[in-house]
């Protein structure tokens, strides 16, 4: 594949815009709660500080939606940035306009990093403003997107930069191409792929897709229980998508027709809230009583799964199976994350975790070393396996 890279770049003085993905969760208190996101820039930036460029790193951080917000201040990853990436001098500057920024950068030297405040504080930055979009790239020399998970994105930072900067792929978003191209592009066969998640809507493209793709596709999470009642089955109080149980209709006759094996839960977890723990069930699809809500799948189900799992060669994982942020309810996830753990160390399968839940969700349990390749990517995954071009990566076809 024909990458534009940071290979052969004299970057010595240079000044370096470098789109990076900062967007961490935090606990209740402020703490960073996982730094995934964070430690994936590491080989670039070491790069880019070894060809003595000036680096000036660009990030959002939640959605502030045009203006300035304390509490979304990237001043937030400041230290935990420091420690994981292991440069001791970096600044973040305060809120300003592109001419300010411009005057501090020509002054630094070569090899340090300055942060831009929250890129979206710029009301510009999602309305991909082509004048604030000039006036940010007259601060550098080149534009560097290190970021496939912001790469579903049209804002100024992820696609109007390189419409006037010479602009590259940084060593993460290389990497995270480059291996997502040979496993999607060229998949050993049988594949799987696991979807999960609360709702059929923001996937409804790549179920499509998939189905056309891949020889078994599992459906978990609170998504399942809408094709649950496609298929006629009582739900009780769970969680559902009433208005798309047409749509699960379709996507289970499409499947038919495509020779694709369609895997729903066979049995569930059910109790009557998240905190009933006494009265936790694992029931079959047919047994969900009025006043129940499904939490999780059951145990025949995580079994028929982790089998069909270890028939395959390739199996690819985006959204947690049930209610992961709560014990027991994480038991499914936890138990097939562990199967793919093993039958790729085993090398059966090639395995593919994407979307920062389900990260999220296995990086609890330490499992997430366990797979051929971690996608931090959510949205950005979903799209590309959907099939579109995305907009931060249109200037490697350009
Ligand atoms: C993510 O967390 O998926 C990325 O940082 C993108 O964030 P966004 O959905 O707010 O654009």
């Amino acid at each position: 594949m024909n990458l534009k890279t940071l290979d052969n770049l004299d970057l010595k003085g240079k000044r370096v815009l470098l789109r990076c993905d900062l967007n961490v969760p935090f606990d209740l208190e402020g703490k960073v709660l996982d730094s995934t996101k964070i430690e994936r820039h590491k080989l670039t930036i070491d790069e880019l500080i070894h060809k003595q460029a000036k680096i000036i790193i660009i990030s959002h951080l939640g959605r502030p939606k045009g203006s300035y917000q304390e509490n979304l201040s990237l001043k937030k990853v400041l230290k935990v940035f420091a420690n994981k990436i292991k440069v001791s001098q970096v600044t973040v500057m305060p809120f300003c306009k592109p001419d300010i920024l411009k005057k501090v950068i020509n002054d630094v030297s070569g090899g340090t990093i300055t942060f831009m405040e929250n890129i979206r504080f710029h009301p510009e930055e999602e309305k991909n403003d082509e004048k604030f979009a000039k006036e940010l790239a007259e601060c550098a020399d080149y534009f560097v997107n290190d970021s496939f998970s912001v790469s579903h994105r049209k804002h100024v930072s992820t696609y109007g930069l390189s419409k006037f900067l010479p602009t590259v792929v940084g060593r993460y978003l290389e990497l995270e191409i480059r291996m997502l191209d040979k496993i999607f592009n060229n998949m050993n066969k049988p594949v799987m792929a696991v979807i999960g998640g609360s709702k059929i809507s923001t996937k409804i493209i790549l179920l499509n897709n998939l189905l056309k793709k891949v020889d078994k596709l599992v459906i978990g999470g609170a998504m399942a229980n809408t094709f649950l009642a496609a298929k006629n089955f009582s739900v009780g109080n769970s969680l559902i998508e009433k208005d798309k149980v047409y749509i699960a209709k379709d996507i289970l006759l499409k499947a038919k027709q495509e020779n694709c094996d369609l895997i729903l839960p066979q049995d569930v977890i059910v109790a009557k809230g998240i905190n009933e723990v006494d009265g936790i069930k694992n029931v079959g699809v047919d047994e969900i009583e009025e006043g129940f809500s499904v939490f999780d799948i059951g145990e025949k189900s995580i079994e028929k799964i982790s089998n069909e799992m270890a028939s395959c060669k390739t199996v690819f994982w985006n959204g947690p199976l049930g209610l992961y942020e709560q014990e027991p309810f994480d038991n499914s996830t936890n138990v097939i994350g562990r199967t793919a753990a093993i039958l790729t160390k085993g090398n059966i399968i090639t395995s593919v975790v994407g979307g920062g839940d389900t990260v999220a969700a296995l990086n609890k349990k330490n499992l997430t070393g366990g797979f051929s390749f971690v996608s931090i990517a959510g949205g950005a995954l979903v799209e590309w396996l959907e099939g579109k071009t995305l907009p931060g990566l249109e200037f490697l076809s350009n």
